[in-house]
């Protein structure tokens, strides 16, 4: 089986991380949340992986992924180009797949359990799709599907009312039958070309489609609080590791991750889940509070974070406290007025400049 892996898109919704790079590459627990995809691929078995680019900085994917050796697989880079839709996304790896069984793996979607036990199941089969379900709460939000006797009978993307709480959440099985139904589709209201109706094709016109319930936790990353919950979610699981320099033990509690080359020095406070990268300071009273993540390189004063994920490169020296936040890469955050804010809550793209 294949792998094609979506990196494409605008993610309008994540401005202004998104002027500069992908939100595919944003870090998620100091990985970059593409990689969570690969992985899951690389440990169901799958080593052949088409990574589809868009237009935003491509070349930032194809730097952090290279080959793929370096995490398990072997990667091709396929450009989309300007985003018209999943399908069309999924169009273009047609060459790439061939005849062979391929599961498509939206790059901003994180899974819990992992696709392991589907791709076998689905490899197994001989079925025309296997879509991945999941009970959402806000259901208009995502592609829904009407499920009745164990069969889905329909689905629809973004239902002004929704027929169920079964959403397709961005994982999928195909043979080569769905590039057919993409053949037959029509760009939608949005003027997108969308997978959820070349799925409804397959339904509609009698082909076999499957679905499984995917009962751990599936994270699909658009907005800003999306990536915050993932960061939770992702840290809830981290492992502990420290090696760095902690000049008083006393200053950690909870689960903590510290690289390389990193120092937290003594008047600081760090209350996991926290992962903190290499080569970073830490020092001057900062505090660090539970569902943190900072990236390698970071320097930290006084400043209390929680909550939040700070990229790589950034400084923040500022009082206050800072939650639910992301800064994005090479920041310069400082104080600049002697008031003390309670709480301030940001989304910072790259390489700027804050005095608060
Ligand atoms: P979306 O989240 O639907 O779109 P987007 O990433 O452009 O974000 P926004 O709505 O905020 O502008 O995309 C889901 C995934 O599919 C995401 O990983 C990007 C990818 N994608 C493509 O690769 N090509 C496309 O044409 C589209 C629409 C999305």
């Amino acid at each position: 089986m294949k792998g094609v892996v979506l990196s494409g898109g605008f993610g309008t919704r994540l401005r202004p991380l998104t002027h500069t790079g992908p939100k595919q590459l944003i870090p998620i627990a100091n990985k970059p949340m593409l990689f969570y995809a690969i992985e899951d691929l690389r440990d169901a078995g799958v080593k052949d992986v088409a990574i589809i680019l868009g237009t935003i900085a491509p070349e930032k994917v194809q730097e952090s992924v290279g080959n793929g050796s370096a995490l398990g697989v072997d990667v091709k880079y396929i450009t989309q180009g300007e985003p018209r839709g999943i399908a069309h996304a999924v169009k273009c790896a047609k060459k790439f797949v061939g005849d062979e069984p391929f599961v498509v793996y939206l790059g901003d979607n994180i899974l819990k359990g992992g696709i392991g036990k589907f791709a076998k199941k689905f490899e197994e089969s001989k079925s025309d799709a296997s879509i991945l379900l999941c009970r959402h709460k806000n259901p208009e939000r995502f592609g829904v599907a009407e499920v009745k006797g164990g069969r889905i009978v329909g689905l629809v993307e973004k239902p002004k009312k929704p027929k169920s709480d079964l959403v397709m959440i961005g994982v999928y099985f195909f043979r080569k039958t769905i590039f057919k139904a993409i053949d037959n589709l029509k760009p939608s209201w949005r003027n997108e070309y969308e997978i959820t109706e070349a799925v409804d094709y397959l339904v509609r016109n009698g082909y076999d489609v499957k679905y499984e319930t995917v009962s751990g936790w599936w994270k699909d990353t658009g907005k800003p609080e999306d990536i915050i919950e993932a960061n939770h979610l992702v840290l809830e699981d981290l492992p502990v590791k420290n090696e760095g320099v902690i000049e008083d033990e006393g200053s950690i509690r909870g689960r903590v991750s510290i690289g390389k080359g990193t120092i937290v020095r003594k008047g600081c406070f760090i209350k996991g889940p926290v992962v903190i990268g290499r080569n970073c300071n830490i020092s001057f009273g900062a505090y660090v509070g539970p569902y943190t993540s900072i990236g390698d390189g970071c320097v930290l004063k006084q400043v209390e974070v929680e909550s939040s994920i700070v990229m790589e490169g950034s400084r923040v020296e500022c009082v206050g406290r800072i939650v639910d936040s992301l800064i994005g890469a090479n920041n310069v955050i400082v104080s600049g007025s002697k008031e003390v804010p309670k709480a301030i809550r940001l989304v910072v793209g790259e390489n700027t400049y804050l005095s608060i």
